[in-house]
C-alpha cells in the first residue's frame, strides 16, 4: 500500500524543512510575511516622499502575529520625521534595508523634530543593513556661523522604551544632532555598523546610551564630531568591543550630575578599542556641583591610542562656560575603576588625567600595563584626591 511510505516521505519533508529553517541565519527567512515598501507606495528615486508609505509598512508588520519582515529594496528613499510606535502584535519585526533612507535637503524640515526615525515602545525590532543620510551638513554650517536662527536639530535614529533590539549592519552618515539614542532600553546588540560625520560637526555623538541595561556595541566604526559612544545616568551592563573611534571625542561616561537625584552608571566595559586622534580617549566627566550620582565598576581593557590628546581622563571639575556651577565640588562618587593594558600615543605631554572631586576621592582606580609615550619620550600623568594602585609597568607612572 502507499500510505506508509507517504508517510515516511512527509516526516523527511518536515525534518529537512526544519533544519532549513534552523540553518538560515537570518530572520527574514523564518518570517511568514514580508512586507516590501514598494507595495505602500514607496518610490526609492530619491525625491518621492515616502514617509507615509514607510508609516503604513509599519503599521502592517506591527499589526501581525507572525514574525515579519519589512523589505527596503535597493534606492534612496526621501523620509521626513517618522515615529514607529509599538503597541505591536509582532514581537519579532525584522527592518532589511538594501537602500538608503535620505532626509529633506532643507534642513529646517528636520532641524526642530528631536528625532528623525524613532522606535518607541517597540520589542523584538532587528535593523539589518541599510543606510541613514541625514544631511546635517547645511545645518552644521548654520551652527557655526553663529547666528541664532539655526533649529537645534533632530536625532536620527532614536530608540526608547524598548527591549531586545538589534542593529546589525546598518551606516549612519552626517546625522544633524546624535546618531543614534538608546535610551530606556533592555537587551540591545548593535553590531557591524558605521558612523560617518565630520570631525567638526558639532553634537554628533556616534551612539549615546541612557537609563538602559544590557546593551553591547561591537565591531564598529565611528567618525563623528563628538563623543564616538556617550554613557548617560541609569546605564548598567554596557559592553564595548572591537570599535575604532575616530576622529572625534573618544568614549565617554558623563557628563554626570547635572541633576541632584541622579542614577549612576554601573559596570561598564570597553575593550579591544582603536582611539585615532581623538580629543579624548576613554573618559568619565561629572559636573562640579552637588549630585547623588556615581561611576562604579568600569574596565578600560586592551586599548590602542593613536595620537590622542587626553587618552585617560576622568575630570569631576567639568563646568562649561563656567555657569551655574563655579566653585562648587561633584558629588559623583567614582569608584573601582580599571584601566589596563593601554598603549599609543597621546598628543599632549599629559597622557593620564585624573581629576576627582575633593569632597568624594576617586576610589579603587587601577592603572595596569600602560604604556603612553609623547613625542616618543615617556608622557606624564596628573592626578588630584585619587585612591588607587599601579601594577606592573605603568608608563607614565607619577600618580599612584
Ligand atoms: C556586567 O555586564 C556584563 C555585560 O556587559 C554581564 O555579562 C555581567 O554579568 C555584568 N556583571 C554584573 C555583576 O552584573
Ligand atoms: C613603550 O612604548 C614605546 C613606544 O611604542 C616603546 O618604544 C617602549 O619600548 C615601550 N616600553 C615598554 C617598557 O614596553
Amino acid at each position: 500500500m502507499a500510505k506508509p511510505c507517504n508517510l515516511l516521505y512527509v516526516i523527511v519533508l518536515v525534518f529537512n524543512l526544519f533544519f532549513l529553517l534552523r540553518i538560515q541565519p537570518s530572520s527574514a527567512a523564518a518570517a511568514k510575511t514580508n512586507y516590501n515598501v514598494l507595495s505602500f507606495g514607496a518610490k526609492g528615486n530619491g525625491v518621492t516622499d515616502s514617509t507615509q508609505a514607510f508609516s503604513k509598512a509599519w503599521a502592517a508588520a506591527c499589526a501581525s502575529t507572525e514574525p515579519t519582515t519589512i523589505y527596503v529594496p535597493k534606492g534612496r528613499y526621501l523620509l521626513g520625521s517618522l515615529a514607529f510606535t509599538g503597541g505591536c502584535k509582532s514581537s519579532d519585526i525584522t527592518i532589511q534595508i538594501d537602500g538608503t533612507l535620505v532626509a529633506p535637503a532643507d534642513y529646517r524640515v528636520l532641524g526642530k523634530a528631536d528625532n528623525w526615525l524613532s522606535f518607541d515602545q517597540v520589542s523584538g525590532v532587528s535593523f539589518i543593513g541599510g543606510a541613514l543620510d541625514a544631511r546635517g551638513s547645511a545645518l552644521w554650517v548654520c551652527k557655526a556661523a553663529g547666528t541664532n536662527d539655526c533649529p537645534n536639530g533632530a536625532t536620527t535614529l532614536s530608540i526608547t522604551n524598548s527591549n531586545n533590539i538589534r542593529i546589525n549592519g546598518l551606516l549612519s552618515l552626517n546625522s544633524q544632532l546624535y546618531h543614534i539614542v538608546i535610551n530606556r532600553c533592555e537587551n540591545v546588540l548593535v553590531e557591524d555598523i558605521k558612523v560617518i560625520a565630520s570631525g567638526n560637526s558639532p553634537n554628533t555623538d556616534g551612539i549615546h546610551v541612557q537609563q538602559s541595561m544590557n546593551v553591547k556595541i561591537i565591531k564598529s566604526s565611528i567618525k563623528t564630531g563628538d563623543d564616538c559612544v556617550s554613557i548617560g545616568p541609569a546605564t548598567n551592563n554596557l559592553w564595548i568591543e572591537s570599535v575604532t573611534c575616530g576622529p572625534g571625542h573618544g568614549i565617554s561616561i558623563g557628563s554626570l550630575g547635572k541633576e541632584m537625584e541622579e542614577e549612576g552608571v554601573q559596570n561598564v566595559t570597553v575593550t579591544k578599542t582603536v582611539f585615532i586622534g581623538t580629543q579624548n580617549g576613554v573618559r568619565i566627566k561629572s559636573w562640579a556641583r552637588p549630585s547623588n550620582g556615581f561611576v562604579q565598576g568600569v574596565q578600560f581593557i586592551d586599548i590602542i591610542m593613536h595620537n590622542v590628546q587626553n587618552p585617560i581622563i576622568i575630570d569631576q571639575n567639568y563646568c562649561p562656560h563656567n555657569l551655574n556651577c563655579p566653585n562648587q565640588v561633584s558629588g559623583v562618587k567614582i569608584k573601582d575603576v580599571l584601566y589596563k593594558n593601554i598603549r599609543g600615543t597621546s598628543a599632549t605631554p599629559i597622557a593620564i588625567k585624573l581629576d576627582c572631586s575633593t569632597k568624594y576621592p576617586c576610589k579603587g582606580i587601577k592603572l595596569q600595563s600602560v604604556n603612553l609615550t609623547y613625542l616618543k619620550q615617556v608622557a606624564q600623568s596628573s592626578c588630584a584626591n585619587v585612591i588607587g594602585k599601579a601594577f606592573g609597568l605603568v608608563k607614565p607612572d607619577n600618580c599612584l
